[in-house]
């Protein structure tokens, strides 16, 4: 692919955390790494920043699955867990660093074909709480990246609905961005530099369901487990309509856009799909019908900063060929195996506040 056997070779030796400083050595093209795997260098190697997190821990298994070489680039803000069970694969590799580390991200992208960009202080309470790391990670980090991005390099972005703000209306790729929080202002200039210099930007709708690293701060995912443990509390802007999407659709679209980059180069999408346009009152009415006793009611007090209320069109991703395989029903049912079992440690790990 678009580095020789030696580069991976010292960049192995080099950066990545798993060889200890070990020689590797080849044969008849195969590196056989200190472990004794044979790893394939002709595979196409995918760089994931912040791939131990909610979506990354859930796309890197995929795409390792699809035959790439990922390495995984993250602080590790939320630990390595979510990582265990693929440590043995041979195309995995895992580095510790911070995406505001500029020399040794240059470093770290110097080897790789493709850079999908997903670490990101998430959401608007965790932007409000730090906003200077949210600007650092947020846009000082994807300007290293776009900056140092070489030709032949793909370059994959996570970017979020948050980016609109406020639509009357249908929303689409060509509605104004006018985001209302930092969270959505930091994002929607990572992607603008992004799109810029030729890569993609995913506009997900607010995932849900479980991962290898759970979040619980997200709408589905909350008040799921709001209905379970509380069974009954009150439901704030129920009438404002939101858009969702499953995380494993989510990360399947990193890998759509990959296999489609030159296609989708230097734009921006929407992700998701039009069925999931839903009223956070429709998400409840699903709760309450899947958790015995629980009681949802409606309440006047509250409201979202984000102010989000709005319609999403998914036509440009779907003309991509991208459709979504899971509901918000199929989210609440695989949610409702895990979360009673989580353990209150395991509930505070899974708030980004
Ligand atoms: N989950 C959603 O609903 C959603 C929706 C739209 C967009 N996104 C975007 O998807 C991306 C991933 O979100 P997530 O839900 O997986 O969040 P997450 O918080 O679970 O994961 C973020 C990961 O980035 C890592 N990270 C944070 N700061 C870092 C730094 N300085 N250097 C290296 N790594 C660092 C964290 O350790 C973590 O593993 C983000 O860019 C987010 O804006 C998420």
């Amino acid at each position: 692919m678009a580095h020789n056997g030696h580069a991976v070779n010292s960049a192995l030796n080099g950066v990545n955390g798993m060889t200890n400083g070990k020689m590797n050595g080849f044969t008849n093209g195969l590196l056989i790494n200190q472990n004794g795997y044979q790893e394939n260098d002709n595979k196409t190697h995918v760089l994931v920043t912040g791939g131990a997190g909610y979506l990354g821990s859930t796309l890197v298994p995929m795409l390792l699955r699809d035959g790439y070489k990922v390495t995984v680039y993250d602080i590790f803000r939320w630990g390595i867990n979510s990582l265990l069970p693929l440590a043995g694969d041979p195309n995995l590799h895992i580095i510790k660093g911070d995406v505001c580390d500029e020399a040794h991200l240059v470093k770290v992208m110097e080897n790789v074909d493709v850079i999908i960009h997903l670490a990101a202080v998430v959401g608007y309470p965790a932007c409000d709480k730090e906003p200077d790391k949210a600007c650092a990670i947020n846009v000082g980090a994807t300007e290293t990246i776009t900056k140092n991005l070489q030709s032949y390099q793909k370059l994959i972005y996570a970017s979020t609905g948050s980016c609109y703000g406020a639509v009357d209306g249908i929303c689409s790729e060509d509605t104004p961005i006018c985001p209302l929080t930092l969270y959505g202002s930091t994002k929607a200039k990572g992607e603008e530099l992004v799109c810029n210099v030729g890569g993609v930007g995913l506009r997900l709708a607010t995932v849900f369901g479980v991962a290898p690293r759970m979040r619980l701060d997200l709408l589905v995912n909350d008040l799921t487990h709001k209905g379970l443990n509380l069974k009954h509390f009150d439901l704030y802007q129920g009438s404002y309509r939101r858009t969702f999407l499953h995380v494993k659709d989510a990360a399947r679209c990193f890998i759509l856009a990959l296999e489609n980059y030159d296609k989708m180069s230097g734009n921006a999408y929407n992700v998701g799909h039009e069925s999931m346009n839903m009223t956070k009152s429709d998400i409840a009415h699903l709760i309450q019908k899947s958790v015995k006793g629980c009681r949802i009611t409606e309440s006047k007090n509250g409201e979202d900063k984000d102010k989000r209320d709005y319609e999403v069109s998914y036509e440009k991703i779907r003309k991509i060929g991208f459709s979504t395989t899971l509901t918000v029903q199929d989210g609440i049912n695989e949610l409702l195996k895990i979360l009673p079992h989580m353990s209150e440690a395991d509930v505070i790990r899974s708030k980004n506040v």
